[in-house]
């Protein structure tokens, strides 16, 4: 292993395993897809590991000409690591690729440490960041699944896990065929939670409906600062409509703009590159909020070496959820932690910024310090505006909750109270709602048209 390819190695304590060694292999005659260089990509892997809570005590790039079926790099290359681990004693080896079954257990054994692909590393941080029930369940389906498509051979692996049988020649089929029974039953039983927890979710939904709320989804890259961001934008107030969804979904709550609207602001969960199959099911549910979504808000922490690489792999996951290229142009960007960048970078941030109100640029903001905030607010109200209608209701007189319901749910632009004591107000209300609204007041009549019409007594004589 050469100083340059070590890109960074601290001596771990000899005893008690700790940190992580990610390895990084890319093909020497491959261009990447997402066009990262294997030294971000490395770097991408080391934020990866840090962000569940691992520190990388060593780091490796290796050049590939064509993986190997035994270990996917050469052989060469695993006595290396090998040594390497021998030496600083990795808690886990990173491996940052696709691994076969057979590949994982081939560099345990040789690496004699846990090793894990970066399919196994991505959804160890879904698991930890998943907020919501169904958030949680849908994590653990994917796992399982990954772990028993891992079972046939990688039996070392878990049989470490229970402390080891140690008996000659490992442990029977039988053990192998236990465990694909208990993840099998297990799989079955989150299954039926599942479906129970969307069929909640699509209640709320219809119970959401009810309210002309229009929805502001966060989208971003892990890590970028969504929910920080959510909480900044919604710290001000705990409004009595939170009521509605917080208290079942912590990723929803309620938004005030400042010129009186109100909206429901979503949070999502991180995208990353490379998305693994069994987690964009687990996405694809989770993102019915976006798809829905009245406006969304992709947040990019701006002060990321890899922030335009983050950007594409975001952009590249809302297509593969169906997001169409004249949605994604709608999209606003905010460009989050300017706080982090250099005082010129932060300048030209804001600069920009200045120049997208009203317009489609990105927004530069930091949910740390607050920064932007208001700005980022006008805008959407100014976004949620252009997309609405406006709606003339007459309130009928002693209707007091009926007026209170229009204050709640809508923008009043204008009042009038009229003689006899109806309220006659002039509503803005998101397009696809203003039957709702329309028919929470029923239809206006015109003047001098009695309650029940002729008409009706006539239909029912015919
Ligand atoms: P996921 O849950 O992985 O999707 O992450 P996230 O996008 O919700 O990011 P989160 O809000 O957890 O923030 C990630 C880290 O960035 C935290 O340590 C935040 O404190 C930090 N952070 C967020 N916004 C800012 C900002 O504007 N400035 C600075 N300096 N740090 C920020």
């Amino acid at each position: 292993m050469s100083r340059k390819q070590k890109a960074s190695t601290q001596a771990a304590e000899p005893t008690a395993p700790s940190g992580a060694f990610v390895i990084h292999p890319y093909l020497k005659n491959e261009r990447p897809e997402n066009g990262r260089s294997p030294e971000a990509a490395l770097a991408e892997a080391e934020g990866l590991t840090l962000a569940i809570g691992l520190k990388p005590v060593a780091s490796w790039l290796v050049p590939v000409t064509a993986p190997t079926p035994a270990t996917y790099i050469g052989g060469g290359k695993v006595a290396e690591a090998a040594d390497l681990c021998a030496e600083i004693n990795p808690a886990v080896v990173i491996f940052d690729g696709p691994l076969s079954p057979v590949q994982q257990r081939n560099l345990e054994k040789k690496m004699k440490a846990k090793v894990i692909d970066r399919t196994g590393l991505i959804l160890e941080i879904f698991g930890d960041r998943a907020r919501t029930r169904e958030g949680t369940l849908q994590v653990e389906l994917a796992h399982l699944t990954y772990q028993r498509s891992r079972l046939v051979r990688s039996w070392t692996h878990l049989e470490r896990q229970r402390g080891g049988f140690g008996f000659l020649g490992g442990p029977g089929e039988s053990q192998i065929e236990t465990d694909r029974r208990l993840i099998g039953e297990r799989i079955s039983r989150i299954k039926a939670e599942l479906k129970e927890v969307v069929r909640t979710r699509a209640l709320h939904r219809t119970a959401r409906r009810r309210v002309p709320f229009p929805i502001i989804a966060l989208v971003g890259y892990t890590n970028a600062g969504k929910s920080t961001l959510f909480n900044a934008l919604t710290r001000a107030e705990v409004l009595a409509e939170d009521m509605l969804f917080a208290t079942l979904d912590p990723t929803m709550r309620a938004l005030k703009l400042p010129g009186g609207r109100r909206a429901v602001l979503s949070d999502t969960v991180g995208f990353i590159s490379d998305l693994p199959t069994q987690l964009v099911a687990a996405f694809r549910s989770t993102l019915e909020e976006v798809m829905e979504a009245d406006v969304v808000l992709h947040v990019r922490d701006i002060s990321h070496p890899d922030s335009e690489a983050q950007r594409i792999d975001v952009e590249d996951v809302l297509g593969s959820l169906g997001f169409e290229d004249e949605r994604l142009d709608q999209v606003i960007e905010v460009w989050n932690k300017v706080d982090l960048l250099n005082p010129d970078d932060a300048a030209a941030a804001r600069q920009r910024s200045s120049r997208s109100v009203g317009g489609q640029g990105p927004i530069a903001v930091s949910a740390l310090t607050g920064e932007g905030l208001d700005t980022l607010k006008a805008l959407v109200e100014r976004r949620l505006r252009s997309d609405e209608d406006a709606v003339k209701i007459v309130v009928p007189a002693g209707d007091g909750q009926g007026l209170a319901w229009a204050y709640a749910n809508t923008a009043v632009l204008a009042r009038r109270d009229l003689a006899d004591g109806r309220v006659e107000l002039k509503l803005s209300v998101p397009a696809d709602r203003v039957d709702l609204v329309r028919n929470r007041f029923g239809k206006r009549r015109p003047e001098g048209v009695p309650k029940t019409p002729r008409h009706r007594h006539r239909k029912l004589a015919d």
